[in-house]
């Protein structure tokens, strides 16, 4: 495997004559190649590089994370690609602006959007830049396939082009508004409210009304392919009535950040093509071992983007893909944003939160369960400080940091000798029972956890993790072990009871600290240290009741209180 990535790493830096040879001998299948396991492979959207990170852009990448990491915690080779959308108007006027150079501005911002990848923990194994010289490669040779194809044609445009949205709309999206800073009245996108100005130039379009028949034939037959499955209709609706062939370069005298046209350098590639092929030159196109395309991961399994970008991800992208019968992106996940009262938070208004005051301040780990814990799908989220206290205190330091304190810290039982002598333990009896009832909530999370994985839903997956925390805590609150130890001459009955509500609490202790890392690896870690837990017993298969009974010799300090272990008092709260 890694040799074949090598060798097509290689391959990419060639001449696109190459490739071209490479890709047309794919047909003969080397059996060899064929073997090779396609990973599962994530994105998220690429971040424009004119402005600073907020927290929506922290948002989608942690979500992307918690999939790669939710594959890898079930022993599947897992790759995530995130990165920076560095050309078009947008980057090159934003830079003209600094009165910098852009490759120069777009060093500086894709060095802040790679900080923030590494302080939310995000675990990608590739940063895209689209000034990269192999995704510059990927989008000539995409190109050239799509001309030599007969999906390219030239022709005069005009039209309103947003440089914001980076985008023509047509005519019936755009309507008249009035600048309520300057008075100015001026043209603007209905759907977005951006600035448009009329354009009038020769470019290339791509065909993609051709393509019209095979899109709707895609969407019938895979109608759950965009999650959440509503904003389907949405994008069959706008294919159905508003598909135009789509103007795909720009002159280079309007134009000049960006890629050449192959064959024209009087035209600069369009944005969006470019931008979108960054999913395939991180799963190494147009390099791609013959027989084993899927070796870096194509088709993704999952792109991570806001519910802004759905067009461009749900009807531009595969037509792009099928014009070259490329196989498309198994599933789409589009989620909602982050409000800031309740308006969209853009950098575009100003009304953004800076994702790495927030860290400092809340920690990665408790941002992380936040956002994922509260971030929408399908509907929008108000984002506020108050939150995020609320969630601390309840779900992560009483909920989980106060369970795993009054099970590891008493000194009056030892976790170790409970597990240890766990499996000889009588099996509970027929009827239910508060002992009984706390084995069966533990046996069936794993599933519940997986299933709402499976339909990425890892909000979902964290309230099961989090019920079964809230729940534990009243088991042992209930059951009382503390007043079982100090009781002289113990009974067997009791003595057992004792034994098997220590062992089940701990149970869910480890349980929920493995299913727990994809969200918060921090402090998960943390906790499967306090508990004991060796580093190798820490996979999906390990989250069973009964799977482990060698843990329980803490490696980690549970801390003297409830409170100063896993998730101290936050530093100050308003
Ligand atoms: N460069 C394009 C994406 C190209 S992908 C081939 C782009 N960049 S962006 O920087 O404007 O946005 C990146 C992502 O952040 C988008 O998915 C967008 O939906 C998301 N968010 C921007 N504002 C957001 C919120 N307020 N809340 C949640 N996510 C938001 O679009």
């Amino acid at each position: 495997m890694r040799r074949l990535w090598r060798l097509s790493s290689l391959r990419r830096v060639r001449s696109s004559h190459v490739l071209i040879r490479t890709l047309s001998t794919t047909n003969g299948a080397n059996t060899n190649a064929a073997a090779v396991e396609k990973p599962y492979y994530v994105t998220t959207p690429i971040f424009y590089v004119n402005a600073s990170p907020h927290i929506g852009h922290m948002y989608t990448m942690v979500l992307a994370d918690s999939f790669k990491r939710w594959q890898t915690l079930k022993g599947n080779k897992a790759l995530l690609c995130t990165g920076t959308d560095e050309h078009g108007m947008k980057i090159q006027r934003a830079a003209a602006l600094e009165d910098v150079p852009p490759r120069q501005f777009c060093d500086a911002n894709a060095a802040i959007f790679k900080d923030l990848a590494q302080r939310s923990r995000i675990d990608n194994d590739f940063f895209v830049r689209t000034t990269d010289p192999d995704h510059v490669e990927a989008v000539k040779h995409f190109w050239f396939l799509l001309n030599q194809k007969g999906f390219i044609y030239e022709s005069k445009h005009e039209g309103w082009y947003c440089v914001s949205d980076e985008c023509f709309y047509p005519e019936s999206l755009i309507e008249k508004t009035v600048d309520p800073m300057s008075g100015q009245v001026r043209m603007t996108s209905i759907e977005t409210g951006s600035v448009v100005e009329w354009t009038q130039e020769k470019n290339y379009h791509f065909r993609m009304t051709a393509l019209k028949d095979r899109l709707l034939q895609f969407y019938e037959q895979n109608p759950e392919w965009v999650v959440p499955a509503s904003r389907m209709s949405e994008v069959v609706n706008w294919v159905k009535n508003n598909l135009e062939d789509l103007s795909i370069s720009r002159p280079v005298d309007r134009l000049s950040w960006g890629i050449p046209v192959p064959d024209d350098p009087g035209q600069t590639v369009y944005v969006w093509v470019d931008a979108l092929i960054n999913y395939l030159t991180k799963a190494g196109f147009p390099g791609w071992t013959p027989g084993a395309e899927h070796a870096g991961g194509w088709p993704a399994d999952v792109h991570v983007i806001g519910k802004d970008i759905v067009r461009f991800h749900c009807v531009y992208w595969p037509a792009l893909l099928l014009a070259l019968d490329l196989p498309l992106p198994k599933r789409i996940l589009s989620h909602a944003h982050w409000t800031l009262g309740r308006k969209k938070m853009s950098k575009s208004t100003g009304n953004v939160v800076n994702p790495f005051f927030a860290i400092e301040r809340w920690g990665a780990d408790p941002m992380r369960f936040f956002l994922l814990h509260d971030g929408g799908i399908a509907y929008d989220s108000d984002y506020s400080n108050a939150a995020i206290v609320e969630r601390y205190k309840k779900l992560l330091q009483w909920g989980t940091g106060n369970l795993t304190s009054r099970i590891t810290r008493p000194k009056s039982w030892d976790v170790r000798f409970m597990v240890e002598t766990a499996e000889r333990l009588p099996p509970l009896g027929e009827k239910p029972s508060l002992l009984s009832e706390q084995r069966q909530l533990l046996l069936v999370l794993p599933e519940a956890v997986s299933r709402h994985m499976d339909q990425l839903n890892p909000a979902g997956a964290l309230k099961e993790i989090m019920a079964v925390m809230t729940q534990t805590n009243k088991f042992v609150t209930d059951a009382e072990p503390w007043n079982l130890v100090k009781a002289k001459d113990l009974k067997l009955r009791d003595e057992q009871r004792l034994r098997w509500t220590i062992y089940l609490a701990a149970e869910a202790l480890r349980i929920s600290g493995i299913l727990l890392q994809p969200f918060i690896p921090d402090k998960a870690e943390e906790m499967l240290d306090i508990v004991g837990v060796d580093r190798t017993r820490r996979r999906f298969e390990d989250a069973r009741v009964g799977a482990d009974f060698t843990y329980g010799t803490p490696m980690r300090d549970p801390g003297k209180s409830a409170y100063d272990g896993l998730f101290p008092p936050l530093p100050v709260e308003d």
